[in-house]
């Protein structure tokens, strides 16, 4: 069992609206009461003021989904760290793999992310994970240790202030989840590297993402290395991301 505090994120990647978003926050604070682990959820960003009313107060902390790599100026549809930092944001998901493949994320531009969500005082969640066909040659340990070196290189003593989040690309959404051995492998790779450039490595948290689910969740947290989740689908239903939250320490 981990020694860090758990950390459970909600992704819910560009889903929601208004009216959805009300009633599932309603759900999640009726039921998430003082839970032992921390917990987050990351709403699309047109949506961050409306979420920040909703939970202010609560135990439930606020994430966003993307940073610019930029500080300000004409950079048409981004949002920088200290905006979101203006809406009370304490957390930002970067490089997560669908904008790494849809939006052309370069490991630097994550790396940059990362920094700039630093330097407004927001915890970057920073996405690591490999292929299908990277697994099956064998490229795993190879690809995630090239993600996590640049914002490594980038970020210096200061990646003992971030989250990283394994998420196998062939787990996202598909219903094919790690195995905990195969999550808790990679996660040791991915300690041993921290320990490698921070002596605080031990305080860094590395949550499991891909198809994490109510029903596999405590298996997968149970992992020495395994710090917490990062969760899409199972994070738009209230019922699932609660028995998830309760399963974290
Ligand atoms: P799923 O939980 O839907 O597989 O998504 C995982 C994910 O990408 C979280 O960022």
């Amino acid at each position: 069992m981990s020694k860090r505090k758990q950390l459970i994120a909600g992704n819910w990647k560009m889903n929601g609206s208004l009216a959805a978003n009300e009633a599932l926050v309603g759900e999640l604070l009726a039921g998430v009461g003082q839970p032992a682990c921390d917990v987050v959820v990351c709403p699309p960003g047109v949506y961050l003021g409306q979420l920040q009313r909703l939970l202010t107060g609560s135990p439930i902390e606020l994430g966003a989904q993307n940073v610019s790599t930029h500080d300000n100026g004409a950079f048409t549809g981004d949002v920088s760290a200290d905006m979101l930092k203006d809406f009370g944001v304490r957390y930002a998901i970067v490089g997560h793999s669908e904008r790494r493949q849809h939006q052309a994320e370069s490991d630097v531009h994550v790396a940059i992310k990362a920094k700039r969500a630093l330097a407004a005082g927001i915890t970057p969640i920073v996405c690591v994970g490999e292929t299908l066909r990277e697994r099956e040659e064998g490229m795993t340990d190879f690809i995630v240790k090239r993600q996590l070196a640049a914002v490594i290189h980038l970020n210096g003593h200061c990646v003992s202030e971030i989250v990283v989040a394994y998420e196998p690309v062939w787990a996202i959404g598909t219903g094919k989840t790690a195995t905990p051995e195969q999550a808790q492998a990679v996660h040791a790779v991915l300690r041993a590297q921290l320990k490698a450039a921070t002596e605080h490595a031990d305080r860094v948290r590395i949550l499991y993402g891909g198809s994490m689910n109510a029903a596999n969740a405590a298996e997968l947290l149970a992992q020495p290395d395994i710090d917490g989740g990062l969760i899409g689908g199972a994070a738009l239903k209230s019922a699932d991301f609660l028995k998830i939250v309760s399963a974290a320490q």
